[in-house]
């Protein structure tokens, strides 16, 4: 059906056709929290959160890229296809990227490539599915990805004394005098093969989706896990 109607309006309305994939990266050896990404927060795998969340948002082209069985498994309970990902591009030097170019290297119909990171367990399915619009809509990007807002101050300390980074200190903005500044959080890049290929998930041409500060939560530690959990049951996501 999708087939027959790119056919139709493929060349006016490119983003029904291009093919899209999710790619979740998950190592096994994780710092911090061992095994992290098949922790449970509110009794599903952080894997599994991430699978459900680009489910529901309509993607089902979905592949975790591992180099751990357990993980393996955990994907596979989820209907996923499972990636064997190579020793070089699983250690912690590694970059994503790396990753991610070993991944679309073997999948050539691959147009847009969501790589989505499954320790951020409160992505909310609907804006994956925006952001992942905004690609095409209003106007063309090569990539979009997920940021959150700060109204921090920033310094810098040195020998040469401190230097007020992102403000004027002699006019210090209250919050409600400046926008803020975007901070790049983990939780998603969704980037055009054309991005990726020259080695990068971002480019001068990106857009950002803005998150709200639950779906801003990053696992990296126990404590992080415990207020994941904190925040179900009180019903704050
Ligand atoms: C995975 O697929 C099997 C067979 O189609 C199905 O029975 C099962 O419910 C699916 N599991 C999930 C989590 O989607
Ligand atoms: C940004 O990317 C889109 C999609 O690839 C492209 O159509 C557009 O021309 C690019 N804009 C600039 C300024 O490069």
């Amino acid at each position: 059906m999708m087939l027959i109607l790119c056919i139709f309006i493929g060349l006016a309305s490119p983003v029904f056709c291009d093919k899209t994939a999710v790619l979740i990266l998950a190592r096994g050896g994780s710092k911090g929290v061992r095994l992290k990404n098949i922790r449970n927060v509110g009794g599903i795998s952080l894997l599994g959160r991430s699978i459900l969340t680009a489910k529901l948002a309509g993607f089902h082209d979905i592949t975790v890229s591992t180099d751990h069985p357990l993980i393996a498994l955990e994907g596979l309970k989820y209907n996923t296809t499972v990636f064997k990902r190579s020793y070089v591009t699983s250690t912690d030097w590694a970059p994503s990227i790396w990753g991610v170019a070993e991944f679309i290297e073997k999948r050539q119909d691959i147009d847009i490539l969501i790589l989505l990171q499954a320790t951020s367990p409160f992505i909310n399915f609907k804006y994956l599915r925006s952001a992942h619009a905004k690609l095409n809509f209003p106007i063309p990007f090569d990539c979009v990805f997920s940021v959150t807002r700060s109204y921090k101050l920033r310094w810098s300390y040195s020998n040469s004394g401190t230097h007020s980074l992102n403000f004027d200190y002699k006019k210090r903005p209250r919050r409600q005098d400046w926008n803020g500044e975007f901070i790049e959080s983990g939780a998603f890049y969704i980037s055009r093969r054309g991005v990726i290929v020259k080695g990068t998930l971002q480019n001068n041409n990106c857009t950002v989706w803005e998150l709200s500060q639950a779906e801003s939560l990053e696992i990296d530690t126990e404590y992080d896990l415990h207020l994941a959990n904190i925040l179900i049951i009180n019903k704050l996501v």
